[in-house]
């Protein structure tokens, strides 16, 4: 199995592209510990141990350092390393033009969007220095790559992260961390599901591929970069987008 025996802490496992990720991770033979703010990863975790996969869930908000340093620790207590942290965890901005910008709404999206990738990237980077390495995915967006009217945090802080992780991947390169990112698309999750119909057939409309993605696509891509079988990719960030950035 691709991920045999590995140990995998994912943020924001609760819902969407993070359960999804957790499901395969699982499924992939790791060991998985569960973060999320709200307590929809812990129903996921029971799934997962009742259909005989080694996981857990811890409740974290990722902009508490405190929180996730226990969330780093308490992955080493159960299952004695870490090996993989997807910085999965990350909400959707109140779009609006500059000019209307609510800092308050901005201070947040930063705060869980950028500042929390970097927590989380912290307390995972000193674990796995201690057992001489592991694998980061942190999750950006197509909106780190290309300019969106109306959206200001979330692109300013997804762009930001593309470029926080290829600094970690040079920093850690010769200490067997590896840094990556995977940038989706439009994902039908949560996130999408509550915006306006327009704005969702607008969406269509801008896909190549002609659809949305799904939940599990973007997990394959992330088990791959988490994987040793991508023991030469570091500092990169791949698109899965279904061709969104090709146009
Ligand atoms: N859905 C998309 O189209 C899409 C596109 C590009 C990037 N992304 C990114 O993928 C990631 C997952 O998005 P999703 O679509 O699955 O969204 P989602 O809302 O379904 O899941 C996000 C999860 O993060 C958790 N979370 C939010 N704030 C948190 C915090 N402070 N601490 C811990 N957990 C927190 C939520 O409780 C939720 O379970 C996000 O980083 C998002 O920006 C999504």
């Amino acid at each position: 199995m691709l991920l045999e025996g590995k140990v995998a802490v994912i943020t924001g496992a609760g819902s969407g592209i993070g359960a999804a990720i957790a499901r395969l991770f699982a499924a992939e033979g790791a060991n998985v510990l569960l973060g999320d703010l709200t307590e929809s990863g812990a129903a996921l975790a029971a799934e997962l141990v009742a259909t005989g996969h080694a996981a857990a869930f811890q409740p974290v908000d990722v902009t508490d350092e405190a929180a996730v340093a226990a969330l780093m620790e308490a992955a080493v207590n159960r299952f004695d390393r870490l090996d993989i942290l997807v910085a999965n965890a990350g909400i959707p901005e109140r779009k609006s033009p500059i000019h209307e910008l609510d800092l308050a709404d901005w201070r947040h999206v930063i705060d869980v969007d950028l500042t929390g990738v970097a927590i989380c990237n912290k307390f995972a980077a000193g674990a796995m220095l201690a057992t001489g390495g592991g694998a980061i995915v942190n999750m950006a967006s197509i909106l780190a790559h290309v300019g969106q009217e109306n959206s200001n945090a979330y692109s300013a802080a997804k762009a930001a992260v593309v470029n926080l992780t290829r600094s970690v991947a040079l920093t850690y390169a010769r200490q067997g961390i590896r840094a990556n990112c995977v940038s989706p698309g439009y994902v039908d999750t949560s996130l999408l599901a509550k915006l306006p119909e327009a704005t969702r057939q607008m969406m269509l409309l801008r896909q190549p591929i002609g659809r949305l993605a799904r939940p599990e696509e973007i997990a394959e891509v992330v088990a791959f970069l988490a994987s040793d079988r991508a023991s030469i990719i570091t500092g990169a960030c791949i698109n899965a987008d279904g061709g969104y950035t090709a146009i």
